[in-house]
């Protein structure tokens, strides 16, 4: 008998994910098929990537077409939809930037890092490159966006790291450990992985001002937060800042990979300080541009907001109705979470949910997370949250 595909996998993946089996095989939406027929809710967009939903039509029109005439030159050329994938982003973003295309959040960290470190050492009396940030963060994978994460944890292993990262316990604490050597702070608006966790919007303002009198840069990582996901095209619009770098990724290309690094200081990186082979092709920024114009049209038609809206009364339903499984209900716009009891029940319900026919997210010990496509539909919403009703009755 020929190996199955979990056999398969064991054989020849490095066993970095503690996978699920269930194959997938179609989508539309927020519907999701695997290959025996059973249909799932998804309400974690792939963990936040599909923000217009699976299989959108107008994105994959776009990625064909584009395909079809020219898919990658190389950055050593001018790029149409690049180019105008970052005249959308800065004109969306209100602030006045300029981009850099990667091909992922923590590239695009990466590149925020290496902004603030130059602008370190060329603005100022003495070399600044201490940058801090909070310790519930994530940041990303690679050695130094991983350093910028403050979950300890997760720095077992793979040393030594680049130097200059320490960790705030909350944002009150941030001032009190800024010296002559610090450059930046680096903040997630709403932490995600760190458990859908909102900053204080009045600290996160106090924050601003006080950094901007001491020259010393704020770096919002928007990975997560970004293109609509808390309502607006930027969490930084939702909390009223001008951070001088923010981050993009997961959300803006709809399930292609992509990343951006925007910054104000436009004046800081110059020929052959920072590069990618595939950042911002044709494939990734034709895909964003369309994601950003179906986005556009949803806020501007109202049915961004009401999609928000539906969804969150049925998770206040959903909230009430188990008072004695949640303790609190977390998060705004389409990040949402509900603080479980315990990490087992957590566990349990994710694993039940699933059986049921719905896609759930686990975030930092005890979050049930909800990502769901940006353009959710009523149907699919209710569908999601009966089988949610479903998977909670029979813990
Ligand atoms: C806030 C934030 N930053 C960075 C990353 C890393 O992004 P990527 O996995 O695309 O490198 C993530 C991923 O979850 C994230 O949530």
């Amino acid at each position: 008998m020929s190996k199955n595909l979990q056999e398969i996998e064991k054989q020849y993946i490095i066993p970095t994910y503690g996978r699920n089996y269930t194959n997938f095989v179609s989508a539309k939406n927020a519907s999701i098929t695997d290959d025996k027929g059973k249909e799932y809710i998804d309400f974690t967009s792939g963990i936040g990537v599909v923000s217009v939903g699976h299989s959108n039509e107008r994105v994959s029109k776009a990625l064909c077409a584009q395909a079809d005439k020219i898919m990658h030159i190389s950055n050593l050329y001018v790029i149409e939809p690049q180019v105008k994938c970052a005249e959308r982003i800065v004109k969306q973003s209100t602030y006045d930037m300029q981009c850099f295309f990667a091909n992922s959040g923590a590239e695009a960290n990466e590149g925020a890092i290496k902004i603030a470190r130059k602008y370190g050492e060329i603005e100022g009396e003495s070399k600044r490159y201490k940058i801090i940030t909070l310790d519930k963060s994530f940041h990303g994978r690679t050695i130094t966006a991983l350093k910028a994460t403050g979950q300890e944890a997760m720095h077992n292993y793979f040393g030594p790291f680049p130097d200059g990262f320490t960790y705030a316990a909350d944002l009150d604490a941030i001032e009190g450990m800024i010296d002559s050597h610090t450059v930046a702070v680096m903040i997630e608006l709403v932490q995600g992985e760190g458990g859908v966790e909102p900053l204080d919007k009045k600290k996160v303002q106090a924050l601003e001002k006080m950094l901007k009198s001491k020259d010393i840069l704020l770096i919002v990582d928007e990975v997560q937060t970004g293109v609509y996901r808390t309502g607006e095209f930027l969490a930084s619009n939702v909390y009223e800042i001008e951070p001088d770098i923010i981050t993009l990724a997961k959300g803006l290309g709809g399930g292609i990979p992509i990343g951006v690094v925007m910054t104000s200081k436009k004046e800081v990186l110059s020929p052959g300080d920072h590069g990618s082979t595939f950042g911002g092709n044709y494939l990734s920024t034709v895909c964003a541009n369309t994601v950003i114009d179906i986005l556009v049209e949803r806020k501007a038609s109202g049915e961004l907001d009401e999609t928000f809206l539906m969804f969150e009364n049925k998770l206040k339903e959903v909230f009430k109705n188990n008072r004695n499984l949640f303790t609190s209900s977390v998060g705004f716009g389409l990040m949402r979470g509900l603080r479980v009891k315990d990490a087992q029940t957590l566990t349990n319900i994710i694993n039940l949910s699933h059986e049921k026919g719905l896609l759930m997210l686990k975030a930092g010990r005890n979050t049930l997370r909800f990502l769901p496509p940006l353009t959710i539909s009523e149907a699919e919403t209710n569908e999601g949250f009966k089988r949610l009703d479903e998977a909670l009755s029979s813990l």
